[in-house]
């Protein structure tokens, strides 16, 4: 069979591979979904300003992450459950990522722990994302845990201080057993701590509200993340900032290494803005902060111009979501992996024929809001 060509091709066919309730695990973000439409649409709303006979030979894409290198800007962001999409589940992602050469998130909600991703893939530049659980043993653990493994960051998820109605249910609209068969199991949460016991003791119809319940904090402050600080050496990424002033809270503080602009995929707070749109205000914020820390974004990716116009606005890298999800579902590891290659082929096209040779050609004058635009041309 001829292979997808497009990530949106990599959509359908992962798509038609799944069965009811992953389908919509994957897809619906929360109540009128408003977030989760505009992320991907709001790219349409900018526009290449391409510069011609640039003589370009030679396209590198090659940047730094953290002081480690990839391949291309472009890294895999964390998505919980990806054995719903395939039996190779995180490990496909994992090893797709370093036959690529570039950055995996590792999510907590994963259904394979973060020692065994290493495993199978020793080389792979892995970060293990986390949020601020009520059961701070639980944090510990994840930490030291990840830190024994190999893993080069935490990324700590801030946006999910609520909870979400993403209106779906394993129960209502998904089949029961595929939901709680045996081969699915989130092991982050299998640990034995006091709380943690309750996992097993609740069993797994009652996994979804449990982990839900382990996350979803209102009460969680500054304090919290000063104190995954105290207990880890490792760097801290930010993820889920779609403001300036709460990009400049985490960085004067000292705590953020680099933050993800992200609305979460659209699945937590509805009618927050696209990432793409929010991207400006936060690089105003941390260049008036004179910090150096890195700023990524996430949200609606789906093709390698979107990638361009990103980088253009002054993401130093993104990442993907659902992208990777749609790869795994369809072909497992071959899946992924083609994902990120037509991503990477797609930016390389992109750039030569915006006359970008390198990353740092990516300016803010490559790109050009609609609005703005229009304006221009009004008498
Ligand atoms: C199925 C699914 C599961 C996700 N799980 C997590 C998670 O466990 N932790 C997290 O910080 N973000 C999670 N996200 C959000 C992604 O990391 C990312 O912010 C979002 O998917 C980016 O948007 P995109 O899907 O349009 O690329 C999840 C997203 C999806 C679609």
């Amino acid at each position: 069979m001829a292979l997808p060509q497009t990530v949106r091709e990599y959509e359908e066919l992962g798509l038609s591979r799944l069965w009811n309730f992953p389908t919509l695990y994957y897809m619906r973000g929360s109540d009128d979904q408003q977030t989760f439409a505009d992320s991907e649409k709001a790219f349409l709303r900018y526009r290449l300003r391409p510069r011609i006979l640039r003589g370009i030979n030679n396209i590198d894409m090659s940047c730094s992450l953290l002081g480690r290198e990839i391949n291309f800007p472009i890294g895999l962001a964390p998505t919980a459950c990806c054995r719903f999409a395939h039996s190779e589940k995180e490990i496909g992602t994992c090893i797709a990522s370093v036959k690529q050469g570039t950055v995996m998130i590792h999510s907590c909600a994963s259904t394979t722990k973060v020692s065994e991703l290493m495993e199978a893939a020793p080389n792979a530049l892995v970060w293990q994302q986390l949020y601020l659980f009520k059961n701070k043993l639980l944090t510990q653990q994840l930490i030291k845990e990840a830190e024994a493994s190999g893993v080069k960051a935490l990324v700590v998820t801030v946006d999910a201080a609520g909870g979400c109605n993403r209106r779906i249910s394993p129960y209502t609209e998904g089949s029961r057993e595929h939901a709680c068969n045996t081969e699915f199991r989130l092991p982050n949460f299998e640990i034995s701590t006091p709380d943690c016991l309750g996992y097993q003791k609740m069993g797994d119809q009652n996994l979804w509200a449990y982990c839900a319940f382990q996350c979803q904090e209102s009460s969680n402050s500054l304090e919290d993340l000063r104190w995954v600080q105290t207990i880890t050496s490792l760097p801290i990424v930010v993820k889920g900032i779609i403001k300036g002033s709460d990009a400049k809270k985490v960085i004067e503080e000292g705590i953020a290494s680099a933050i993800i602009v992200s609305a979460h995929g659209g699945r937590q707070l509805d009618g927050i803005p696209a990432p793409i749109d929010a991207l400006g205000e936060i690089l105003e914020a941390v260049r008036e902060t004179g910090s150096n820390t890195e700023v990524y974004m996430d949200g609606g990716i789906r093709s390698g111009s979107d990638v361009f116009k990103a980088l253009a606005v002054g993401a130093k890298a993104v990442f993907v979501g659902r992208p990777a999800l749609w790869g795994l579902a369809a072909n497992g590891t071959e899946g992924v992996s083609h994902v990120l290659e037509l991503f990477r082929e797609e930016l390389s096209d992109v750039m030569a024929q915006c006359g970008c040779a390198t990353l740092s050609d990516i300016t803010p004058s490559s790109v050009i809001n609609e609005a703005k635009y229009l304006a221009k041309l009004e008498p």
